[in-house]
């Protein structure tokens, strides 16, 4: 089902804002974050691609509530990446294609393309399916290394590394996407991609510890199971009673984070002078569904903000947000998903804060409480 692919992917191109301004407060132990994914953490690279320039996000109403014209993410506002940084008092990092030299990722690089994969194109031809974007984990790393390269000798190189903070993930939701949307491949089936995507994450995370990097967070899986494009396209029998997500993909998802958390713990024991954190991407948008109210939810926490689609989910591929005739909800800040695909701003920020709050010890002590704060994360 090609036409997936023109909804996975972060576009636009106007410049990002600098929300932290680059004014590192009192306790910042970072000099900046390097962070790879998909279209949750892309902040500008798939609108500088030309095979994803023009995508959805590049145009209104993506970015309408915080930098109030389309920057290539895909949401209302600011994702988790932008909480975090806010957060930590770090400069935004450089999208990788809207850098060059030494000067624009000293601070930091996002190498995160919406739609990308973890698994490269061979793993997908051989399964008869094909990625939505020219662009999987494969190809963040070789930018990784092109980005090392200009940053000047090893030593300088490992010495930025450690000051740096890594994100590496959440990926995998397209590799599932690729598959699920075509809807030849059943969620069955789909479980015998998580070892593969699991070693790709691995991967990564091999190359910037040796590359010398010390504190790095993994955010997991999302609940597939309740993202409105999969509940509106997906064909199941298998719901969740209470909570109306599909039962298959959301044990999928739960099967893909068991995984990726028994490989972490493999990489700690192997590399005990490294922080490696998880972030439970599950558990804090499940809450969402669960407790909507709690969150400033509405009541009906599986239809998306924007689009032109009818019925529970307000999703239409053929009308996907910001497509003539479709049109945004009035306060995106009551929906925990912006347009089928992709989080609010509002749910964004509820991820950051629970991320930062369990890896508070690591991420933030001694000043937790004020880098909270300064997000708009209660108490
Ligand atoms: C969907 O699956 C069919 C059958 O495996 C395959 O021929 C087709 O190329 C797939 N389409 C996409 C977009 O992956
Ligand atoms: C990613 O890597 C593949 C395989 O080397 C290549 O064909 C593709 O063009 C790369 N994508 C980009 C955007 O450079
Ligand atoms: C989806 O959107 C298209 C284009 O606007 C429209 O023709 C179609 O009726 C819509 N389908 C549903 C189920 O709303």
């Amino acid at each position: 089902m090609a036409p997936f692919s023109r909804f996975l992917l972060a576009v636009a191109l106007l410049p990002v804002v600098d929300v932290a301004a680059g004014v590192a407060p009192r306790g910042t132990r970072y000099s900046g974050i390097f962070s790879f994914g998909d279209s949750l953490t892309d902040t500008g690279n798939s609108l500088r691609l030309a095979a994803t320039g023009s995508g959805p996000s590049s145009r209104p109403p993506y970015g309408e509530t915080f930098f109030r014209h389309p920057t290539g993410r895909a949401s209302d506002g600011r994702l988790v990446i932008d909480f975090i940084v806010e957060a930590l008092g770090l400069p935004n990092p450089r999208p990788y294609l809207a850098g060059k030299s030494a000067g624009d990722f000293r601070r930091g690089v996002n190498f995160a393309v919406g739609g990308s994969t973890a698994l490269g194109p061979d793993f997908f031809d051989s399964r008869g399916l094909k990625p939505f974007v020219p662009v999987s984990f494969t190809n963040q790393t070789s930018w990784f290394k092109d980005v090392l390269q200009l940053l000047g000798s090893v030593h300088e190189q490992r010495r930025m590394m450690a000051r740096s903070l890594f994100l590496v993930g959440e990926i995998g939701v397209n590799d599932y996407l690729v598959a699920l949307g075509n809807n030849t491949v059943g969620a069955g089936d789909v479980r015998t991609f998580v070892p593969h995507i699991v070693a790709a994450v691995r991967s990564v995370l091999t190359e910037v510890i040796a590359a010398g990097a010390r504190t790095i967070l993994v955010p997991g899986m999302i609940p597939l199971g309740c993202e409105p494009q999969l509940l509106a396209l997906y064909r199941s029998s298998d719901y969740d009673p209470e909570t109306g997500c599909i039962s298959e993909l959301n044990h999928l998802a739960e099967l893909h984070n068991r995984a990726l958390n028994g490989m972490l713990r493999q990489l700690r024991r192997a590399h005990p002078g490294v922080a490696i954190l998880y972030a439970d991407l599950y558990t804090a948008v499940a809450d969402f569904i669960v407790s909507p109210r709690k969150y400033g939810f509405r009541d009906k926490p599986l239809a998306a903000c924007c689009g032109g689609g009818k019925g529970a989910y307000n999703f239409n591929m053929t009308a996907f947000c910001g497509a003539a005739g479709t049109a945004a909800c009035a306060d995106p800040s009551e929906f925990v998903s912006w347009d089928g695909v992709h989080f609010t701003e509002a749910a964004n920020r509820h991820i950051a804060c629970a991320t930062l709050k369990i890896n508070s010890p690591t991420l933030l002590n001694p000043w937790t409480a004020e880098a909270m704060q300064r997000v708009g994360c209660a108490a």
